[in-house]
């Protein structure tokens, strides 16, 4: 095991471990866990507490005293109280004086307070070394051995000594520490538990409103139109036929959508003469969730195969059989065989399947343990080259389905246009602006200002009026 003893005073008598003394203020969850695992680790433990004689529920072998006594037994005392209760602490502020105070405290809200927790508890003991960390590993998780949760420990401090203090600390429990520089990062840590999915909500919000416009979209134009204008009840195709064209045509658009803030960004830097301009902030969000977009979009094209599956399996579509092979056999006729339609569906599927294949792979390459074998160059690869041809590939199998679904007015009901061609909008934007820009005229270009080349315009100095000025 490596040297991480505390440089601390020695616990007397009663201490039977070896790594050193821990004092933990704060008998509750999170002190009572973490004790527990810091006895476990080898170090002895103090509690310092407000009633030390109600122990009962405490990790044994650990010791209570009042928090005056506690204080003296340790260089390091990690603070287990909320944050409302920290006041009490101004009493000990000489005991406290140039002791490690780790506080791991969180709100219930994101900037909850004007400062940090860890900011707080230095304003009240200037003496002291606080430092943040902790505060994203759970007491359930300490308890349970965090097999099953994050091991990460954020640290953050103004002191190196007492921040190293720390780290080892959390590495004797078997946790990864990572630095996070000084107090002023505390804030953001204090704010990371409170965050529930950040990068998976704009995907979410996109992929529940496509689906809900397009669900409602398909069952007006297809279920509704058919009862009013036929008297037929189709509402049985809610379940499979609707969600197998929603599911879909959301994938593709999805899909479009991960390349789109690409296209967008090359324009920008196009048009700007220069990648040393700030994308807007709406474009930078975009660009940070498109791993999330195209993941819940794989998601989808999942879902969309599984139906697929079923087809021919369905009470319809073998009723919708019989009863036309029946009306051939009446008629005495039979149905010669269309090579140009054969190419045609064997086409659409075979596209459907290796668009689906990348698809799969993208979302493999995404996986932290894919992506961290392979270089930024490699990665680039699958997920830009190999994406834009999944996109290709899903663009066509979608046109080649049902290509020229637009030229029939009969297929506009209510004058709205099918679904399916409506989700080839987007992917059809993206490829020609990306067919646009992968021309080597301007390719060359875009290629010039990413490698650091600026329009002499770019940054030249400008008047009042917004002209250039000569030089
Ligand atoms: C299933 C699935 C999984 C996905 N997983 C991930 C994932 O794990 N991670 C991820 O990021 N995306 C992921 N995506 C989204 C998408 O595949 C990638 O973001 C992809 O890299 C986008 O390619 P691009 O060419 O549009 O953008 P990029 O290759 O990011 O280029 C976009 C813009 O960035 C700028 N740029 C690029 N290179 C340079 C440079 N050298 N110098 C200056 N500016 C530059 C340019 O402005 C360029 O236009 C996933 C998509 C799917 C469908
Ligand atoms: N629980 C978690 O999973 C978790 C995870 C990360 C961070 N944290 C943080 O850890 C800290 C403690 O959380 P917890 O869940 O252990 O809370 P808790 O169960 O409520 O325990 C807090 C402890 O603080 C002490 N205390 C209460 N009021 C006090 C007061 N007025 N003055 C002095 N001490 C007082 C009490 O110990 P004594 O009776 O012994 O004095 C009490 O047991 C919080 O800041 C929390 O944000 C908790
Ligand atoms: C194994 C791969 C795939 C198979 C077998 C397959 C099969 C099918 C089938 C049978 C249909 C017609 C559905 C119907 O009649 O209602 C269809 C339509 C469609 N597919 Fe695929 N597909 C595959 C992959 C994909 C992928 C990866 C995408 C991209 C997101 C995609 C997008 C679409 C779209 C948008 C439609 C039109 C939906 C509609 O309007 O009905 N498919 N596909």
């Amino acid at each position: 095991m490596e040297n991480n003893c505390f440089n601390m005073t020695p616990l007397g008598p009663d201490a039977h471990n070896t790594l050193g003394t821990v004092c933990i203020f704060g008998t509750g969850d999170f002190g009572r866990s973490l004790g527990l695992r810091l006895l476990q680790a080898g170090y002895s433990v103090v509690f310092g507490s407000r009633n030390p004689q109600n122990s009962s529920l405490l990790p044994k072998g650990a010791q209570v005293l009042s928090h005056l006594e506690a204080a003296q037994t340790s260089r390091i005392i990690f603070i287990a109280v909320h944050r409302e209760n920290y006041e009490f602490l101004s009493a000990f502020s000489q005991e406290l004086s140039g002791k490690v105070l780790v506080d791991i405290s969180n709100n219930l809200r994101k900037n909850q307070y004007p400062e940090s927790n860890a900011e707080y508890l230095a304003k009240l003991l200037p003496q002291a070394n606080v430092v943040k960390a902790f505060n994203t590993v759970s007491a359930w998780a300490l308890q349970s051995g965090s097999l099953d949760a994050s091991r990460q420990v954020f640290v953050c401090g103004d002191n190196c000594e007492s921040k190293q203090m720390v780290m080892d600390s959390a590495r004797s429990l078997g946790l990864t520490a990572l630095d996070q520089g000084s107090l002023l990062a505390a804030k953001e840590l204090e704010n990371y538990p409170l965050q529930l999915f950040p990068l998976w909500r704009l995907p979410m919000y996109i992929a529940m409103g496509l689906t809900a416009a397009f669900f409602i979209y398909c069952v007006l134009t297809e279920i509704v139109y058919t009862f009013v204008t036929e008297g037929k009840d189709h509402s049985f195709m809610i379940v499979v036929s609707i969600a197998n064209r929603v599911f879909p045509i959301v994938s593709l658009i999805m899909l479009a959508l991960c390349y789109l803030p690409g296209v967008i960004a090359a324009i920008l830097q196009l048009y700007n003469g220069t990648k040393y301009k700030r994308f807007p902030d709406w474009l930078d969000k975009w660009m940070l969730c498109r791993k999330q977009l195209g993941l819940v979009a794989l998601a989808l094209a999942f879902l969309h195969v599984l139906y697929s599956l079923v087809i021919p399996i369905r009470y319809y579509v073998s009723h919708h059989r019989y009863i036309y092979t029946v009306s051939q056999l009446k008629d005495n006729k039979s149905l010669m065989f269309d090579n140009s339609v054969a190419w045609r569906n064997d086409s659409f599927y075979s596209l459907g399947i290796l668009g689906f294949g990348l698809y799969v792979l993208l979302g493999i390459t995404s996986l932290p343990s894919v992506s961290n074998m392979v270089n930024w160059r490699e990665f680039r690869f699958v997920q830009s080259k190999l994406g834009h041809i999944t996109l290709l590939l899903c663009t066509a199998h979608t046109l080649v389905y049902d290509w020229n679904a637009f030229l029939y007015a009969s297929r506009y009901r209510w004058y709205l246009p099918p679904a399916n061609v409506l989700s080839l909008i987007v992917p059809c934007i993206v490829l020609v602006l990306k067919l646009i820009l992968i021309t080597p005229c301007v390719d060359r270009v875009i290629t010039r200002i990413r490698q650091g080349w600026e329009r002499k315009s770019a940054h030249a100095p400008h008047d009042t009026s917004g002209q250039p000025l000569a030089l």
